[in-house]
C-alpha cells in the first residue's frame, strides 16, 4: 500500500491559519491592511490576455530586486514567498536525522519544511525578554546541525539579534546553512546583506508579504553566495512565480515612496499602541516589526473570544502564556481595536460582579 515518506506522516494535520470571512479587521496574519500601491492594482488590472497565456519571466523580476538590494543577479533567487526559500534550503541541504536549530518562540513554518525534509529539530527558548540566546545555539551545535533559523526581527516577539551575535552563530557553525530571516527588514533597517558571499554559509530572506503589501501575490526572495544560489536553482522550477506577481513585483519596486509612507505610519501606530495597551494593564514587548506581542495572561481566551464577536482577528500564541500577537493596522483601525479592549474588559469586570453577586447556594 501506497505511504507518504515517514517524516511526513509524522507531522500534525494542517489547519489553515486564516481567520473566517466574516472578520472584517484580521490583525492575526501581519498582513498590511492599506493594501498594495494604487500603481500596483493598475498594472495588474491593465494585463491582457495574451500576457497572462504565457510563461513568466523570473529573471525580469530578479534582476531589478538585485539592483535593489545592490547584490549581483547570481546571489539573488526570487521565491513564491519567503515560505518557499526557506523550503528550498530544507530540501537543498537537509539529510534525514540531519538537524534545524531554531530559537522559540518562532515563526512554524522552519519546523513543518525541516520535519518534512527528514531532520531533527533543536530548540532553543529565548532568553529574558525574549532576547537571542547565542550562548545557548552556539552550545546545541552539533555536527549533525546544517540549519540554523535567527528571525530577524523575530516572530512573534518583535525583538532583534545583533549582528555580532549573528555572526558568532555563523562562525560556530561552519558546517551549517544560517539563515537570517529579514521578513520584517523595512520595519527595523538593519541587514546582514553586507556580509552575503563573504561568509559561505548565510542566507538571508525577505518577503514582499509585509512591507509592500503583497502577500497574496506570493513573492518573496532568497539571498545567499552564488554557488549555493547555483545549486539551488538547479531543483527549483523556472516558473515557481507566476506573472502576475512579477508585473506587480517591478510596478511595486518603482513605487518605494509608498512603501516608506506606509513603514513611517506603522512605527509611528505601534508606539501609539504599545503605550494604550500598557495605560490599560497590560504588558507588551518592544517590537521592530508590523506587529505586538502582547501579555493579556488570564484574560486572554475570554478577550480574544469578544473581539472575533466583534469582527476583529488577534493571533492566539499559546507558545508565549497568555500572549497574543496584534497586527497593526492603520491609525483609525487601532483606534478601533483600543475601544474594543475597553469595552472588553468593561464587559469581563462587569461578569465578574454578578458572579460575586450571586448568592452561595
Ligand atoms: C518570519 C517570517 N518568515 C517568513 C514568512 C513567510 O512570508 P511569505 O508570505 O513571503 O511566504 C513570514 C510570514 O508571516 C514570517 O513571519
Amino acid at each position: 500500500m501506497l505511504k507518504p515518506r515517514k517524516c511526513i506522516r509524522e507531522l500534525s494535520p494542517y489547519h489553515s491559519p486564516l481567520s473566517p470571512d466574516e472578520i472584517e479587521l484580521r490583525l492575526d496574519m501581519n498582513e498590511s491592511t492599506t493594501g498594495c500601491s494604487p500603481r500596483v492594482l493598475a498594472r495588474i488590472q491593465a494585463l491582457d490576455a495574451k500576457k497572462v497565456a504565457l510563461y513568466p519571466a523570473r529573471e525580469r523580476g530578479e534582476l531589478m530586486v538585485s539592483r535593489l538590494l545592490g547584490r549581483p543577479p547570481s546571489q539573488v533567487l526570487l521565491t513564491n514567498g519567503a515560505d518557499e526559500a526557506i523550503d528550498l534550503l530544507c530540501r537543498a541541504y537537509i539529510e534525514p536525522d540531519d538537524e534545524l536549530l531554531i530559537n522559540t518562540p518562532a515563526f512554524p513554518m522552519y519546523e513543518i519544511f525541516a520535519r518534512a525534509a527528514g531532520a531533527k529539530v533543536t530548540k532553543i527558548p529565548a532568553g529574558p525578554d525574549f532576547s537571542f540566546p547565542v550562548d545557548e545555539v552556539v552550545a546545541a551545535i552539533t555536527p549533525r546541525t546544517r540549519l540554523i533559523v535567527i528571525t530577524n526581527p523575530n516572530n512573534p516577539t518583535g525583538a532583534v539579534t545583533s549582528d555580532q551575535d549573528i555572526l558568532k552563530v555563523c562562525r560556530a557553525a561552519p558546517d551549517s546553512a544560517v539563515l537570517v530571516d529579514e521578513a520584517y527588514f523595512e520595519f527595523y533597517g538593519q541587514t546582514m546583506l553586507a556580509v552575503v558571499g563573504t561568509l559561505q554559509s548565510l542566507f538571508i530572506t525577505r518577503t514582499f508579504s509585509k512591507a509592500y503589501g503583497l502577500a497574496g501575490m506570493r513573492l518573496g526572495v532568497l539571498i545567499g553566495a552564488s554557488e549555493h544560489i547555483g545549486a539551488i536553482r538547479r531543483m527549483i522550477s523556472p516558473f515557481n512565480v507566476n506573472g502576475v506577481a512579477v508585473a506587480a513585483l517591478e510596478e511595486a519596486l518603482r513605487d518605494q515612496k509608498f512603501v516608506n509612507d506606509y513603514v513611517a505610519q506603522v512605527r509611528s501606530t505601534r508606539e501609539w499602541f504599545r503605550e494604550q495597551i500598557q495605560e490599560l494593564g497590560f504588558k507588551s514587548w518592544p517590537s521592530h516589526a508590523n506587529f505586538v506581542l502582547v501579555s493579556l495572561g488570564e484574560q486572554k481566551d475570554a478577550i480574544l473570544k469578544q473581539m472575533r464577536g466583534w469582527g476583529i482577528a488577534l493571533r492566539d500564541r499559546p507558545d508565549c502564556e497568555g500572549c497574543v500577537r496584534i497586527t497593526i493596522g492603520k491609525q483609525q483601525e487601532m483606534e478601533v481595536v483600543v475601544l474594543a479592549f475597553k469595552q472588553a474588559l468593561t464587559n469581563l469586570a462587569a461578569a465578574d460582579t454578578e458572579t460575586q453577586e450571586q448568592p452561595a447556594p
